[in-house]
């Protein structure tokens, strides 16, 4: 198996509805891909298949070589699988220092056994956790709001925040669902710049997004999604420049 991620027949059905038909996908260390499609193409289906929070029917996920099929999500992201939420999934309420931490913390049980157990190693894992989510949080330049409460920054901001929360685990392979949606001006850049640098590491990144700027300025390559099947690869322009594709999209 090579490096990055790589998916191999990958189904998926609920009831009559098919959300993936044989996907295969590789996406090489380093590289971004754009996932396009009309609404219910399989998309985010894809993701949650990928991420392990929805048990396929066939196929199989890697990343970086080891095989990932069967393991929860949780272990997939320790193992450096990460991903964005559509909707946000953060704590408005909190601080986002704290909506960062929190992904961090194991189960509980887990946990308070540890504490009673070995309470000096917890703190110190603590610590890193928390060095980990300044490092993030500067990566993303949101260094300035660790402290603030998450409801108070803008919306596009809230969409960095979750972007810095998937960069906790240190992924391998990042994916991004819709990180443009609801988001103005400002953190465009910041998002684009953000990601390129995740790339320049050697990540693997699969962003979905429907701002076609965006995706173009962004992604090496593209992928187009309909009724749960990958239809083309190439670059976004071409993709975006097939009529036959073009169709799919504005058509149904
Ligand atoms: N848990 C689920 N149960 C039943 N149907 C689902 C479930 N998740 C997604 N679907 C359906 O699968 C199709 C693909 O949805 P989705 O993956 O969200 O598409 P996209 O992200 O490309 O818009 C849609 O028809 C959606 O209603
Ligand atoms: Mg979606």
């Amino acid at each position: 198996m090579p490096d990055g991620l790589e998916v191999r027949g990958l189904c998926k059905r609920f009831g009559g509805i098919v959300v993936a038909d044989a996907i295969d996908l590789a996406i090489p260390p380093g590289r971004i891909l754009g996932l396009i499609g009309p609404n219910g193409a399989g998309k985010t289906s894809f993701f949650n298949l990928v991420a392990g929070v929805v048990r396929p029917d066939a196929g199989r996920v890697a990343l970086d070589g080891r095989d990932l099929s069967g393991l929860a999500a949780f272990r997939r992201a320790r193992l450096g699988l990460s991903r964005t939420w559509q909707n946000l999934r953060l704590f408005a309420s909190l601080t986002v220092l704290d909506n960062l931490l929190i992904g961090t913390r194991r189960y509980p049980a887990e946990r308070l056994a540890a504490l009673l157990l070995r309470p000096r190693l917890v703190r110190q894992s603590d610590a890193a956790a928390r060095r980990r989510a300044f490092e993030v949080l500067e990566r993303v330049g949101l260094a300035a709001f660790a402290h603030s409460e998450l409801g108070r920054l803008s919306f596009g901001q809230q969409k960095l925040v979750g972007v810095a929360r998937a960069l906790m685990n240190d992924p391998r392979c990042l994916l991004l669902d819709e990180p443009m949606a609801g988001v103005e001006g400002a953190a465009y850049g910041s998002i684009q710049s953000a990601v390129r640098a995740l790339a320049r590491d050697g990540v693997a990144v699969c962003v979905v997004e429907h701002n076609v700027a965006f995706i173009r300025d962004l992604c090496d390559e593209g992928a187009f999604m309909f009724a749960g099947r990958v239809l083309a690869r190439g670059s976004i322009a071409d993709l975006i420049a097939d009529p036959r594709l073009t169709e799919l999209y504005f058509g149904t």
